[in-house]
């Protein structure tokens, strides 16, 4: 239903197409931000060239929009090799990616998207695929069946999630590194807006950038998709510069507040605080009453709203805190905090 939100950090129509063949940086050094997950990568790179062998196997997870296809982009390019592209859930059945693992060229990089949502037969074939390099297939059906062993080409897996807590621990277990992206801070936004902007274009003031990368999320897909509204913006009701003003203007009449909250969020607040009487709301709860399905409240709203510190998930529910009934502009009474968590906690 909210697949129109302006601040979705899905992938959404034709214009998220292009920006993703144009603003996606094809080079580790053009990839703003996430320093640490960065320097790691660049490390595991240059080892893998320095031992020619191919690189382990990687687990990228963080919310939608922060980077993990790009990434694995990159590290595909850094590493001269090709990459094949697929997800979880297009992987049916083991056939499928049986004949995936055996067409892979030596070296190459297998990027599986949501692979928290692979099933557990096909998951199973996975298993030896990434430690020997080898499958196990069964020909024919009944008593007359066998099991025969492939070798596959050594190839790195690039496995991409936002819900790391849904895959199985056999499955973690075999990639070899871990890399959790985080929400982006302004600076980091200021300059992939910027970025953006010199390859579209647009004239832009620092302040104008500012205020776009302050009211995005966190999430650079989010940061250029404000830019290409609030370009509208300057078009048709400025004189084509984004300045600070215009771009307050802009993000004022798309509903998007200083945080970057849109009227979903503050939906999900307001339920919350009046509905709820601040909390805890079990989450399937919470969703019905702003229409959502739980799935999507837990991974495209709430982890910003928890990284605002607007709500915070406790073993009963989800609560507002004291810093949401402000924002909602609620007086804060002083039983608020004792009630949610327990008498001793200080007012
Ligand atoms: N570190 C970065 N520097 C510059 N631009 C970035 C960076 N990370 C992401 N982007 C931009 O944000 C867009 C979204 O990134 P990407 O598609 O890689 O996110 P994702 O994590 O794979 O999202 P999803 O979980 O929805 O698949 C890219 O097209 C790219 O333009
Ligand atoms: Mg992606």
């Amino acid at each position: 239903m909210r697949d129109e939100r302006l601040i979705s950090p899905h992938f959404i129509g034709e214009e998220d197409h292009q920006e993703n063949t144009t603003l996606r940086p094809l080079k580790l050094a053009d990839y703003i931000g996430q320093s640490k997950v960065k320097d790691n990568i660049q490390v595991f790179i240059e080892a893998a060239r320095g031992r020619a062998e191919s690189i382990d196997h990687i687990l990228l997870s963080g919310p939608p929009g922060l980077g993990k296809t790009t990434l694995a982009a990159i590290i595909a390019n850094e590493l001269g090799k090709p990459i094949r592209k697929t997800s979880g859930p297009a992987i049916e059945r083991p056939g499928d990616l049986a004949a995936i693992l055996t067409n892979l060229e030596p070296g190459e990089i297998l990027f599986i998207d949501e692979i928290h949502r692979l099933n557990r037969t096909v998951e199973e074939i996975m298993y030896p695929a990434m430690e020997d390099y080898a499958i196990d297939i069964v020909i024919g059906k009944g008593p007359g069946a066998r099991t025969l062993c492939l070798d596959l080409p050594p190839f790195t897996l690039i496995g991409a999630t936002t819900r790391p807590g849904l895959l199985s621990s056999p499955l973690r277990d075999r990639f070899g590194i871990n890399c959790r992206l985080d929400f982006y801070n302004t600076q980091d936004l200021l300059l992939i807006i910027e970025r953006a902007a010199a390859i579209m274009g647009l004239s832009i003031h620092k302040q104008g950038a500012e205020e776009i990368a302050r009211r995005a999320r966190g999430t650079p897909r989010i940061a250029n998709r404000l830019l290409r509204r609030v370009w509208d913006f300057a078009l048709v009701k400025g004189d084509g510069v984004i300045s600070a003003k215009l771009a307050k203007m802009a993000l004022n009449s798309l509903e998007i507040d200083e945080c970057g909250l849109d009227n979903v969020d503050r939906m999900i607040l307001e339920a919350l605080i009046n509905k709820f009487g601040g909390g805890p709301v079990g989450l399937e709860t919470l969703a019905a009453v702003v229409s959502e399905e739980g799935d999507t409240l837990s991974d495209v709203y709430e982890p910003y709203l928890i990284k605002l510190g607007l709500i915070q998930k406790t073993p009963r529910g989800r609560v507002a805190t004291e810093s949401a009934y402000r924002h909602m502009g609620y007086p804060v009474s002083p039983s608020w905090k004792s009630d949610l968590f327990g008498a001793d906690t200080e007012v």
